[in-house]
């Protein structure tokens, strides 16, 4: 079996636009929060450059579209819908809103014999799961297929796990001006934190000092695995407060396209999130952050208070990326060193590996053999 074979460990990563750009298709992807599609109106979103029209049907089920009627091109979302079927604007077709089949052609007369019932709105799969849209977008289909029925997605929505059912749920959204790899070697690099989160609540930079976590390869990620928070930050302070230091654990995962998944457990309270980068275009991204918690359940405005400390740490790195933006608008040549950036280099690999194994149909070689110590100062 021919598979991927040689993994790269150079250590600079010089720019490479096609690199850079590649989106994972065939996966779920966040569209939008629940809250903001409502029933009165059709919605637009665009994700991996595929226009969108969203909506929700007369019982609240969300629906997703290709935003451009396969007749010529108009798009969907300015036409008008009224619980069921969306009609397009230019010449009145109708279709389906969850099947996108086509429902009527106003223009045909009694006597011509089009089937219109082969005619398809590209339609996507579409969920709504933690209090977001989800929407699967497929591989693209070769050029002039036109629309048939859509593919069923051949994977499950992703979730933020629980540990029991009462807990709360907050989620927060930015739009970052970077593509999709700079958005996710940015969520998982660990030295960042002493520069970009300093905070007299979450830690000082003096507190800088070496640390060590254990890895290990998970089937289209990895993981760190389970180990006790860093000493100086603010989250692990509180914890205390509700168990033993030693029975707090945080593991994190990174899985295939866009996914970190944080779970800390202290005793029987637990914090579980699903973070996300989503490509809406080759240099732009958006990252969503769900969480579910029992935590703080006792503490007057807790959940307040620990929002707007969240969205702060997101907004120091939206800040970040913006400005790293304004750099890499120059294409300069780049590095990813040992040890801190070697999560960065795993994401490379991994993704490289899975579109390897997609385009030669064979099993993924993963670049990682086994567990690994990683060593960094943060
Ligand atoms: S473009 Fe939509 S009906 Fe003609
Ligand atoms: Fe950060």
């Amino acid at each position: 079996m021919i598979g991927w074979t040689v993994v790269n460990e150079r250590s600079d990563l010089a720019p490479d636009p096609a690199r850079d750009s590649r989106m994972l298709f065939g996966f779920w992807y966040r569209a939008m929060p629940s809250g903001e599609l409502t029933r009165k109106r059709l919605d637009k979103a665009l994700l991996l450059e595929t226009p969108l029209v969203l909506g929700r049907d007369r019982r609240g089920k969300p629906f997703a579209l290709y935003d451009a009627c396969p007749h010529r091109g108009m798009p969907l979302s300015y036409g008008r819908f009224d619980g069921t079927e969306v009609e397009c604007s230019y010449h009145g077709w109708r279709f389906d809103a969850q099947s996108g089949r086509c429902q009527a052609i106003p223009s045909l007369t009694s006597d011509q014999p089009l089937k219109i019932d082969r005619i398809y709105a590209g339609r996507y799969a579409c969920q709504e799961q933690d209090g977001y849209i989800w929407v699967f977008i497929p591989d693209p289909s070769p050029p002039g297929a036109g629309f048939t029925k859509a593919a069923e997605p051949s994977m499950p929505v992703p979730q933020v796990p629980t540990f029991g059912d009462k807990c709360k749920t907050a989620h927060l959204t930015a739009d970052l001006p970077a593509s999709v790899d700079h958005g996710i070697i940015g969520l998982m690099d660990p030295a960042h934190g002493p520069f970009v989160h300093q905070a007299w609540w979450w830690r000082r930079g003096s507190s800088i000092h070496e640390k060590q976590k254990n890895f290990e390869p998970l089937p289209l990620g990895f993981r760190m695995s389970a180990h006790t928070p860093s000493a100086n930050s603010a989250p692990y302070k509180l914890l205390r407060l509700y168990a033993d230091t030693d029975s707090i654990t945080t593991t994190i995962d990174f899985l295939l396209p866009n996914q970190r998944y944080e779970i800390i457990r202290a005793g029987k309270y637990w914090f579980s999130s699903l973070t996300t980068v989503t490509p809406i275009t080759r240099d732009r991204c958006r990252i969503d952050v769900v969480a579910k918690y029992n935590l703080f359940r006792w503490l007057p405005l807790g959940s307040g208070l620990l929002k707007v400390f969240f969205a702060k740490f997101v907004e120091q790195d939206r800040r970040t990326m913006e400005r790293q933006s304004e750099g890499l608008r120059h294409d300069p040549h780049l590095m990813l060193i040992d040890d801190a950036d070697r999560p960065a280099k795993w994401y490379f690999q991994i993704k490289d590996a899975y579109l390897e194994a997609k385009r030669a149909g064979t099993a993924m070689r993963h670049p990682m053999n086994g567990p690994v110590r990683l060593k960094w100062r943060s």
